[in-house]
């Protein structure tokens, strides 16, 4: 079939039609793209499909500087220069606000200091193939447990891929030698601070090359924390980790606050671009003296942290007890002691706790990708009823359910007075927004 892309929407997919006038949705093309495409699945009002041929590119289309690209799911857009890129994803964020009919002023986009090389975070499967010889793997965007050779990423440090194929090089030093159960190779990196953790993934307790991977990985002295972690059944429940070199955490600095991170705790993907998130979020929430500024999903307590200073004290709620414990002693090495942080779930915490108690209060959301559910929402805006409730922040890595919430929140009274979009996450299409929200 062929089809002309009309313009990108949500999740990287690129949107054409077929004579019926039916939706084709398909992935890495570009606007004004003519296509020969082939259906991979067929419902009744769109069509999923695969790029067979390019019989006209499009003028934004560019060549990928990554090699793997064309397989790799990691991104979707390298083939798009990166000032078309954050214009396309400004369309697509305002679209999906329009789509949900809220109608609120949107600041332009914020764009990403560096395009590539950002991600402090990432993970490669290993894989052996039939002749002894061991890969490094990612997600193949095509089929949904499809994997595809790649042994280095764009969107990680020169460091990093350093590291991967040192790993390489050991598992590949004896053909005969089996990985075992050695699946995953994780890396978590400090970008102001140049620290790494490496964490080697197994499904059971034994690392095979346990040795040789020590010995070429300290030849690195800034990995600082090496684990070998166990995850039976490959599954993230009941994790084991044994520290095979350095420290148990690493360090990461945001602006002059440094921060503690250990394997389990979430920090933002992209380090270099916190700072704005965080001098956003800052602006929005107009923290005085004498506010409790309420940091709910604070992860290791960072944005409480980086407001602190402006408020009478912080209250930060997070759900992963490791992640509670680094933001403790991230209050204390910053030399900070208005932060409190409890171990709990946002929505039991928020039944039981009387918020009420706090005389000012400015409050922070900072959900996961799925955002919050209907009681939450409706339990916040009850405390609209308090005339010491001012500023809401929403911040939010998926713009879909960050509009969803919106609605909700402004079915209880409340209205998102403007909304700043942040490109966090270059040649993806993943986007973060941070909306202040106020009463009617
Ligand atoms: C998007 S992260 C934000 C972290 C932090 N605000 C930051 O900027 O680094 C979301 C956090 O919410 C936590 N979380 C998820 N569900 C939760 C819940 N029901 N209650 C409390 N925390 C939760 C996750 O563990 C994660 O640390």
């Amino acid at each position: 079939m062929r089809i002309k892309i009309e313009k990108l929407i949500y999740e990287g997919w690129g949107i054409g039609h077929d004579e019926n006038g039916r939706a084709v949705f398909v992935k890495k093309s570009v606007p004004g793209d003519v296509l020969d495409v082939k259906i991979t699945k067929e419902k009744k009002s769109y069509t999923e499909a695969v790029i067979e041929k390019i019989i006209e590119p499009s003028e934004k289309r560019i060549d990928p500087p990554c090699q793997y690209f064309d397989l790799c799911g990691g991104c979707e857009h390298q083939n798009i220069a990166y000032p078309d890129q954050l214009k396309f994803k400004e369309e697509i964020f305002r679209e999906t606000l329009s789509r949900t009919k809220i109608e609120t002023e949107i600041l332009p986009i914020v764009q990403a200091s560096e395009p590539f090389f950002y991600r402090n975070s990432i993970r490669f499967f290993l894989v052996e193939q039939k002749s002894g010889k061991k890969i490094f793997t990612r997600h193949n965007y095509l089929y949904t447990d499809g994997l595809v050779e790649a042994e280095s990423c764009l969107l990680q440090s020169v460091k990093s891929n350093l590291i991967l194929s040192l790993i390489l090089e050991v598992v590949n030093s004896d053909r005969n030698k089996s990985l075992s159960g050695f699946y995953q190779v994780k890396i978590r990196e400090g970008k102001f601070t140049d620290e790494f953790m490496v964490e080697l993934m197994t499904d059971d307790n034994k690392l095979p090359f346990e040795l040789e991977l020590k010995t070429a990985l300290n030849q690195i002295p800034e990995i600082k924390s090496l684990y070998h972690t166990v995850t039976p059944q490959r599954q993230l429940r009941n994790i084991r980790r044994r520290l095979l070199h350095g420290s148990p955490i690493i360090s990461e600095k945001i602006d002059k606050y440094k921060f503690q991170i250990s394997p389990d705790s979430f920090f933002q993907t992209n380090s270099l671009g916190v700072k704005a998130l965080y001098d956003k979020i800052k602006e929005f929430a107009q923290i005085e003296m004498g506010d409790t500024a309420l940091d709910l999903f604070c992860g290791t307590g960072t944005i409480g942290i980086y407001l602190s200073t402006l408020a009478k004290e912080v209250v930060g709620v997070e759900v992963v007890q490791s992640a509670v414990n680094d933001a403790k002693v991230n209050a204390r090495i910053n030399n900070i002691y208005n932060c409190e942080f409890i171990h709990a779930d946002v929505n039991m915490w928020l039944r039981n706790e009387k918020i009420e108690k706090y005389e000012n209060i400015k409050i922070i959301l900072d959900p996961p990708r799925a955002g919050l559910n209907k009681e939450l929402i409706k339990k916040l805006s009850n405390f609209l009823s308090l005339k010491n409730f001012t500023n809401l922040i929403y911040v939010s890595c998926n713009p879909a359910t960050f509009a969803r919430d919106i609605n909700e929140f402004e079915l209880h009274g409340l209205k998102l007075k403007k909304v700043q979009p942040l490109d966090m996450f270059p040649q993806t299409h993943h986007l973060e927004c941070v909306g202040l929200l106020q009463k009617i």
